[in-house]
């Protein structure tokens, strides 16, 4: 049985004041059910927020990480760093970082391989473009972007990894993608995984969906076989919709 994650991704949203706010109406609300949560807030509020959840069964994790131990590398962020406030996962792989921080496959697979080495758990986030589902290659770009970041690891390094397939024409657009195409891609992401590294690892490893979840999609998509939660942008900024999303499972 896998586990069921929901992950909000704040990306660059919510100054410390805002954060907390979020956090203090997360933190006071009675979750029933067994889903993992886990928020991503920007690297200013990191710290506060470990702090702030000690006493919660919500996790927090980083956006980004650098894919070096440590050195000249002005602005960046590194693995050991975001352990030693006790961060203990980041997301990696964001469309976002992909196309304005041009994150190529080669860094990523860097980024990956350093943050399992130093201890730190991943979220790998990938998906194709609108262009690349108008011409069909869905499939194949994915396929790409799996085998040019994942081959190569120990098998014992996938208890530490989460996928995450994100479309990047449902991110932010309010146009999700079928609970049809979700599990069409997740059954194939599976299999993936499957080919490369059996299927003790492709049963269990998480595959959630992100691209415009909403409280009113959330429980169609998560029903889906092959969808192990979501990774949640705008409307993990709304308490409400946020935890209406959780309890869709
Ligand atoms: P939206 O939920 O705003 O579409 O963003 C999804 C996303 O990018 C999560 O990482």
């Amino acid at each position: 049985m896998r586990k069921k994650i929901v992950i909000g991704n704040w990306k660059m949203n919510n100054d410390s004041f805002e954060t907390k706010t979020l956090l203090n109406k997360l933190k006071k609300y009675d979750f029933k059910n067994d889903v993992t949560i886990m928020v991503s807030p920007s690297f200013t509020n990191l710290q506060n927020s470990v702090i702030y959840l000690n006493d919660s069964k919500i996790e927090v994790i980083a956006q980004n990480v650098n894919e070096s131990e440590k050195g000249a590398f002005t602005g960046e962020v590194s693995s050991s760093m975001l352990k030693s406030i006790g961060v203990l996962r980041s997301i990696i792989g964001h469309s976002e970082r992909r196309l304005y921080y041009n994150e190529t496959d080669n860094i990523l697979k860097k980024k990956i391989y350093n943050a399992l080495k130093n201890e730190l758990k991943i979220i790998f986030c990938f998906g194709e473009k609108i262009s690349d589902r108008k011409n069909n290659q869905q499939f194949e770009l994915v396929n790409n972007q799996l085998s040019n970041t994942l081959l190569d690891l120990n098998k014992s390094d996938w208890e530490n990894i989460i996928l995450a397939y994100e479309p990047v024409w449902a991110i932010g657009t309010g146009e999700n993608a079928t609970p049809k195409q979700v599990q069409e891609m997740h059954f194939h992401v599976r299999n993936w995984v499957k080919i490369n590294y059996g299927s003790k690892i492709s049963n269990t490893v998480p595959i959630l969906y992100g691209g415009s979840v909403k409280p009113n999609n959330a429980s169609e998509i998560f029903s889906q076989p092959d969808v192990d939660g979501g990774l949640i942008g705008g409307a993990s900024l709304n308490h409400n919709d946020f935890i209406e999303i959780i309890n869709s499972f």
